[in-house]
């Protein structure tokens, strides 16, 4: 049981994790910024980005208020209009910043200019690119990066479990307590099964999504919110968890796997139609943006057409497109469709929606600070402001690199006034054992799962998310038991917080008494006059 200390502590080694560790450790070469990750450092939500980065790049064409009005628009009146423009206007100088650190995004053949594509919800072209594989070649130069600085320390199978605050002194902490402060993290280090106890002067959560929440998602299985779970825990505050967001056309495959494959909202905007099987274009009677209208129009016109015909998914036909752009701009996706038998030039593309992005998160202002003194939160565990009640393509990336921008400057000079709690007991590990029956938290896993997308899918009602509250409690009362006497696994810490995170989306579905964005209910199909943002 180890106790470390660091100047600054940051869970995640995705874009925002690293992207805050980079820039504040250029800053102060004499402190220590020790990045956290669960599994390896370039394994990441972030390294699964296809379309690309939105940002007003071509002045000549393209407008900051045309990026602010689209991002308004697909946010269906819950953006916080500031920090959209706070977003939209410092994220050309952070893209910039990582292009300087060696990230590579298409150009145009034989000329300088990037090759901006178009996306869902966007009045112009200016999503950068690199092929179909943005976010592994950002994720690459990060890593990268971040290698070049002494005092970045990134500690690789190291499982954030809890944050530390006064309550772990032994003092009474809940919600509304005022000062809440946070003096660090316990966290499990996988290779020797031991918890560490990790002491920090400011703490900055980056532990992105938690789409494994859902039995179908794009996520990749690290996405089990588990600093959301922790914030909450520590007793601070969350909003916004009903808005999660389904992508419209992850790739169907009968065979299942997980993380589902996704073809890129970018596909239609090259000029893929969806279509059902009989060839025919449906889009037309949901939206007059068609195929590119926002993710949440697309979505459930395709979940309205696969019930009303009653198949498994619908299609993407893309057999009028230039093969060889195709290929050139999405190598992976061919390759995927390939491997399944299906050939992007000859057949149509089998499609289907898959849980791919959370809106809300940890209640953050525009400085990233969240309501727990000495803790700041950004990229997809956040809730900035900036998605309201549905996120525009491509939005995440940026926010996450202006967000990580905006800690940096908002935490530079504070060290001297913060110092460490030294009096932070150990971890107490007295009186549990190792689990006899891994079988208990697996199968509470698939349960939750199934719970979450037959009762708080795409589509909800009072009576399924009533029922989706009543399963939930029962396995939250069986998993805090089997928590209280069994050995710490990241298995376990995952179950308990991807309960959490039901919790939270349930409970928030259940208070919109509304239809808003990603939250659609057949109990109240309309919008109510009175906006409010749920905060939990
Ligand atoms: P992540 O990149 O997910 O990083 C999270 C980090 O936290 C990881 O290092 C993980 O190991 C660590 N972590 C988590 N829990 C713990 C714990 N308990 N202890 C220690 N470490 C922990 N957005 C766009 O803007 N454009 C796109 O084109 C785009 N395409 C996407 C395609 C796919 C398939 C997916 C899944 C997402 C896509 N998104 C896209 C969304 C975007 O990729 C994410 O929102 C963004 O990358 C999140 O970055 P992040 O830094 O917040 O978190
Ligand atoms: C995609 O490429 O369709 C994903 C883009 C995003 O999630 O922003």
């Amino acid at each position: 049981m180890a106790r470390i200390k660091a100047d600054f502590l940051v869970l995640g080694s995705g874009i925002a994790g690293l992207t805050f560790a980079i820039k504040t450790a250029k800053a102060y070469p004499d402190r220590k910024v020790l990045v956290l990750t669960k599994t390896v450092e370039n394994e990441s939500n972030t390294r699964y980005a296809q379309g690309g980065v939105a940002a007003v790049w071509d002045l000549g064409k393209d407008t900051y208020n045309k990026h602010v009005e689209d991002t308004l628009d697909a946010g269906d009146g819950l953006c916080r209009r500031e920090i959209v423009e706070i977003v939209v206007h410092e994220g050309p100088e952070r893209v910039q910043e990582i292009i300087d650190w060696g990230a590579r995004f298409d150009k145009v053949k034989d000329s300088p200019a990037y090759d901006l594509a178009r996306e869902g919800g966007h009045s112009e072209h200016r999503i950068l690119h690199y092929k179909d594989l943005t976010g592994w070649e950002m994720q690459r130069a990060l890593v990268e990066e971040a290698h070049r600085y002494a005092n970045i320390e990134i500690l690789e199978h190291y499982f954030a479990l809890d944050l530390i605050t006064q309550h772990h002194l032994g003092r009474m902490v809940i919600r509304v307590t005022p000062d809440i402060e946070c003096y660090g993290c316990y966290a499990l280090n996988k290779k020797n099964g031991e918890i560490d106890t990790i002491l920090s002067r400011i703490t900055v959560v980056c532990t992105g999504g938690a789409g494994q929440v859902y039995k179908s998602t794009t996520n990749p299985i690290i996405a089990t919110g588990d600093g959301i779970a922790m914030t909450y825990r520590a007793k601070g505050r969350v909003e916004n968890m009903e808005f999660v967001q389904f992508h419209p056309t992850s790739m169907y495959n009968p065979a299942g796997e997980n993380p589902s494959f996704l073809v890129s909202e970018a596909v239609r905007g090259f000029g893929g139609i969806l279509k059902s099987t009989e060839g025919e274009e449906f889009m037309h009677l949901y939206d007059e943006r068609l195929s590119l209208a926002p993710r949440d129009i697309v979505a459930r016109a395709i979940d309205s057409e696969m019930k009303k015909r009653g198949t498994d998914c619908m299609y993407l036909d893309c057999r009028h497109l230039d093969r060889d752009k195709f290929t050139a701009h999405f190598p992976t996706i061919f390759e995927k469709c390939l491997s399944l038998g299906v050939d992007p030039m000859k057949d149509l593309i089998p499609v289907v929606p898959a849980c791919h992005y959370l809106c809300g998160g940890i209640l953050v202002d525009e400085h990233g600070r969240s309501s727990i003194h000495r803790l700041y939160a950004a990229g997809e565990c956040s809730s900035t402001g900036l998605h309201g009640a549905n996120r525009l393509a491509s939005n995440s990336l940026l926010e996450a690199m202006v967000f990580a921008h905006r800690i940096f400057l908002h935490t530079r000079n504070k060290l001297d006034q913060l110092s460490y709690r030294e009096d932070v007991p150990d971890w107490n590990a007295e009186g549990t054992t190792d689990p006899k029956e891994m079988v208990l938290i697996t199968q509470s896993i698939k349960e939750l799962k199934e719970i979450m997308s037959y009762y708080v899918g795409i589509v909800r009602s009072n009576i399924r998310l009533k029922r989706a509250l009543d399963r939930l409690y029962l396995l939250y009362q069986e998993t805090e038991d089997l928590y209280k006497t069994s050995t710490i696994s990241p298995q376990l810490m995952e179950l308990r917080n991807l309960i959490t995170i039901a919790y939270l989306i349930t409970r928030s579905a259940t208070h919109r008494r509304e239809s808003r964005g990603l939250h659609f209910t057949t109990d109240y199909p309309g919008q109510q006059l009175f906006i409010e943002y749920s905060v939990l």
